[in-house]
């Protein structure tokens, strides 16, 4: 496995570091913010002076001349107190380069430890379409699966349906009401399960806020609808077929939006999936006096001492019987554990569930739901907003549907594509091919790029455009560096072994050698944002060398060869990144 440049250059610096006496992890190298003064940089001679009471500029001269007898570097130099100042020997670079090319994981894997990984996000509800909060979840979700595959880590994702809290008890009060004949209703209802459903997504979607409406204004309605979440809950076999065709016409329509984020479910289950679980945990926690009474409800007291905000009881049973959004969120924890060990589980939601996840996380640690050294870690996001500054709304005010983001993502990058003269160079089936890609690049990149817990204004004209840190840009960088591949292999010309010419060339390596310590860092702190910096460097750096150096019509046949290499590396590189991103690039555009 490749060991990524910035590790090697530490345990050489670190050795000169030992060969002096000094301790060898004072020999940490990071890229340097100032290329001119050298490609690397090492800090570690300061403190190295002031454990040792020496003067730091003598111990870092001590140290540059045991690096110069390694041969590695060209340029060795000394800065302020004691930094030192690294450049790499062509022979080092290009030999790293050679390895990271003949790894597929660019040496990404070196060092990780895989691990088996839960990720809980999309998150889904019954009968309601997903909505602009879904966006960001499902998004970064699977950006983060896509990293942690290519970790090498063991991924299960899980889409978590929201499908058993009392909605589905208010639904089916709704259609009861709306269709009063249907058989589902009936207390001895005992089949045969009617094929097709009696409502469809559209209809449940008119029916959802029509219920919750009348929830707030008819008691008796709302009390009918928690009796028969509750009977739901117990298994009433009208109110499960019913349900179940809720569920499945629900799921049918999500999966529309999931394909065409590109989303990957490993599995399909939601919180009606621990019913079978929940009395038993009941019971067990009930036992082991975990969890206590508390007028009538069953609840679990999570509070800690030195907790600054207040930290209610996470609870498990109302007084009616009804389980809860956490009571499931627990079990589901507890048969994670059965079936996968797992050593993470990540949820991708909403920052504004924090207060729901410390509770059920807090509750698991008290009840030893999963693995005591298992972590669990609330990957949370901010909100997407208006160009006015507020939370993304409709016209009239209501909530915006997912679908609808991507449909006006795609119209904007159609505008963009035609524009850009491509309407003269493809049919219309290619043509839409490219502008739908390109708008779901755009929204990808754009939700990505931001630290995850900011907010971020939706602006589809600036996401779409062809230049700077934009998906549609880094898509068309790739794009290009395909049809010169392409142009090369026509005209015959092969690729050969790397040298290195020019400093542009150099540093374009050194962009390529950045990638493990980008993945790296981007899946310990869940940032994807760290993979659209890297990317976007990639695509600079490209840039600076198609500038300064020609390709296919360099004359030295050693030369083109070998700048011919580092293109192939580079768009390969280009396409692994954007892919964990989400974002696939076309052939042509
Ligand atoms: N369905 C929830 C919502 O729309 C999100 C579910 C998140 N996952 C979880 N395990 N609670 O808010």
């Amino acid at each position: 496995m490749t060991v990524s440049l910035l590790d090697q250059l530490s345990a050489l610096v670190g050795q000169a570091f030992a060969q002096c006496d000094l301790d060898s992890s004072l020999g940490r190298v990071v890229v340097s913010q100032r290329r001119e003064l050298g490609q690397f940089q090492c800090n570690g001679a300061l403190a190295a002076a002031k454990a040792a009471k020496r003067n730091p500029r003598e111990i870092a001269d001590q140290i540059v001349a045991k690096l110069q007898e390694t041969g590695h570097f060209s340029d060795l130099s000394l800065a302020g107190p004691g930094f030192i100042n690294l450049s790499l020997s062509d022979d080092f670079l290009l030999g790293h380069i050679n390895e990271l090319a003949d790894d597929p994981y660019f040496g990404a894997r070196h060092g990780h430890d895989p691990e088996t990984v839960i990720l809980d996000y999309g998150g889904p509800n019954v009968a309601k379409a997903m909505h602009v909060g879904h966006l960001r979840a499902t998004i970064i979700g699977e950006s983060l699966r896509r990293l942690r595959v290519f970790l090498g880590d063991r991924v299960i994702s899980d889409v978590h349906f929201g499908d058993w809290g009392l909605p589905m008890g208010l639904l089916i009060k709704e259609i009861e009401r709306e269709q009063p004949d249907l058989p589902y209703f009936d207390a001895d209802f005992s089949g045969p399960y009617p094929a097709t459903s009696p409502v469809t997504v559209e209809q449940l979607q008119v029916l959802y806020p029509a219920a919750s409406g009348r929830s707030k204004e008819d008691p008796a309605f709302l009390e009918s609808a928690r009796t028969a979440t509750f009977e739901l809950q117990q298994g009433r076999p009208g109110y499960r077929a019913l349900w179940q065709h809720m569920l499945d016409v629900s799921v049918a329509e999500t999966k529309i939006d999931f394909d065409l984020l590109g989303a990957n479910f490993t599995e399909w289950k939601g919180e009606a999936d621990t019913n079978d679980h929940i009395p038993g945990m009941l019971k067990r926690l009930e036992e082991k006096g975990l969890s206590e009474l508390s007028d009538g409800a069953v609840i679990v007291r999570v509070a800690e001492e030195d907790d600054k905000k207040e930290m209610p009881p996470l609870i498990l049973q109302k007084s009616d019987g009804a389980v809860m959004y956490g009571t499931t969120d627990l079990a589901t924890i507890e048969m994670r554990q059965e079936e996968h060990d797992p050593d993470t589980i990540l949820y991708v939601v909403d920052a504004r569930q924090s207060l729901h996840f410390e509770q059920v996380f807090r509750a698991a640690r008290k009840c030893g739901s999963l693995d005591a050294e298992a972590r669990l870690e609330h990957v949370g996001f901010g909100t997407v907003n208006g160009t006015d500054g507020k939370p993304l709304k409709t016209r009239d005010g209501g909530v915006v549907r997912l679908r609808s983001l991507i449909d006006d993502a795609i119209s904007e990058a159609h505008k963009v594509v035609v524009e850009a003269g491509m309407e003269d160079r493809f049919d219309t089936a290619e043509l839409e091919a490219i502008a739908t890609r390109v708008g779901v690049a755009a929204i990808k990149f754009a939700d990505l790029s931001n630290q995850r817990m900011s907010n971020y204004v939706f602006d589809l004209e600036r996401f779409t455009r062809f230049e700077g840190k934009t998906g549609p840009y880094q898509m068309y960088a790739a794009v290009r560096i395909k049809s010169m591949l392409r142009k090369a292999a026509d005209q015959g010309l092969t690729e050969g072994a790397l040298v290195a010419s020019k400093d542009a060339e150099r540093n374009l390596m050194l962009a390529l050698a950045a990638l493990p310590q980008a993945v790296q860092a981007a899946a310990e702190k869940n940032a994807p944002n760290i993979l659209c910096e890297h990317v976007y460097s990639l695509t600079q750096e490209f840039n600076a060398f198609y500038h300064d150096c020609h390709v296919l019509g360099e004359e030295d046949a050693a030369i083109r060869a070998s700048r011919l290499r580092l293109c192939a590396i580079t768009l390969r590189q280009i396409e692994a990144v954007l892919d964990i991103l989400g974002i696939d690039v076309p052939e042509r555009m």
